[in-house]
């Protein structure tokens, strides 16, 4: 067993043998950022001040050599050699909301864009509701402990319903059952709240948000929260999709544009051919093109891995500071995701 500090609060928590310093710190109930758990998406990236890690799990993909040399590690494969020092963010409103394990029931299903279902989840009859921030996704289990994580698209409600919009994904075992196969009165299991994309109250800088395909539901959920809260802060919601059929709640967002005058929608397509009249290019450029500076800004961003990583850079090269950037990566599960790096580790040896 070896012991973690966390330098700014002094916090500490032990770690068993073969555990990961993530799965440690959220046993003690100690909220530290994540997103995919797989090593992959970098959003669990801390500094490690003393000590010494190991990752006998997925290697640290997530780390180049640069940020290796100044001793970041990835805390959702990081296994501890020795007693540790970390330097990492605390998500404390993250932390007091127990998981939990419900069974739901599919209350609604809707074909919001051609491979994106809208999902209308209701706790079964005796089941608890779940608690969650805006933006947090849950897992939903399947068989033989595997688990696909989607995130929520709205807030907590009173009577527990639960929004989820889901992408098919060629090839992909459960995304294509909820396609083909999935029906209204369906149970699932699912467990949440997970994850720490969440809004970060505590200060009045401007908000960029940016959103990629389905990355709108989490985004969705905070911007609505903080509509709600009645915040002045201005806040910039860009979308980017393939075509402009997959801006699939483009009035909604429009809506929320009307109806707050801080509040700008901008929808980007990628795709000239598909662009009905909308702007055309990248999302994170269309971004880089309105905000050149962002050091003043709170970003924003969730949808596919290549808009992150892309957008990770150069926000960062816009001088946004990394303590300031959140997001979310769509990532694959991690056990498929373990799966890919094995294969891909097998060839690279062969
Ligand atoms: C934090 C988070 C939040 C997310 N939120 C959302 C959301 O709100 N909406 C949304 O649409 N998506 C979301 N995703 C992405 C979503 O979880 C995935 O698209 C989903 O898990 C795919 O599940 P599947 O069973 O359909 O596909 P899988 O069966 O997991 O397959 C995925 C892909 O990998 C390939 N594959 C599978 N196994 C292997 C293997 N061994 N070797 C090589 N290739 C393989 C498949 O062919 C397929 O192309 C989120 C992801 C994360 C990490
Ligand atoms: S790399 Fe650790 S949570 Fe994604």
């Amino acid at each position: 067993m070896h012991i973690v500090t966390l330098k700014f609060s002094g916090r500490q928590f032990s770690v068993a043998a073969g555990e990961t310093v993530l799965e440690a710190a959220q046993r003690a109930g100690v909220a530290l950022p994540y997103s995919c758990r797989a090593g992959v998406c970098g959003s669990c990236k801390a500094t490690l001040l003393e000590g010494r890690c190991e990752y006998p799990r997925n290697p640290p993909l997530a780390l180049n050599p640069g940020a290796r040399a100044q001793h970041a590690v990835l805390l959702c494969q990081a296994v501890p050699a020795s007693d540790l020092v970390i330097e990492a963010r605390e998500v404390a409103s993250a932390r007091d909301i127990a998981r939990r394990q419900i069974e739901v029931v599919v209350a609604a299903r809707v074909q919001l864009a051609p491979e994106v279902i809208g999902l209308q989840l209701l706790p079964a009859s005796g089941e608890p509701r779940l608690n969650w921030l805006p933006g947090q996704y849950l897992d939903v289990l399947l068989q033989d402990d595997r688990r696909r994580p989607f995130s929520i698209a709205n807030g907590p409600r009173a009577d527990g319903m639960i929004e989820l919009h889901v992408r098919h994904v060629a090839g992909g075992g459960f995304t294509s059952w909820v396609s083909d196969e999935l029906r209204i009165g369906d149970r699932l299991r699912v467990e949440g709240p997970l994850g720490t994309f969440v809004p970060r109250e505590d200060s009045e800088r401007p908000m960029v948000f940016m959103a990629g395909g389905t990355g709108f539901a989490p985004v969705k959920a905070i911007v609505e929260h903080f509509m709600a809260l009645g915040t002045q802060r201005s806040m910039q919601v860009y979308w980017g999709a393939r075509s402009a059929g997959d801006i699939y709640l483009r009035s909604l967002a429009e809506r929320w544009a009307s109806d707050h005058p801080n509040l700008q929608f901008h929808p980007v397509v990628s795709d000239p051919e598909q662009a009905m009249g909308l702007r055309c290019g990248l999302v994170h450029e269309a971004v880089l093109e309105d905000q050149p500076d962002l050091s003043g800004h709170e970003v924003y961003m969730s949808g596919p891995p290549a808009m992150i990583h892309a957008g990770h850079q150069l926000f960062l090269d816009a001088g946004l500071p990394e303590s300031r950037l959140y997001y979310d990566s769509f990532e694959y599960a991690p056990d498929v995701l373990a799966q890919i790096i094995a294969a891909r580790a097998g060839i690279s040896e062969a």
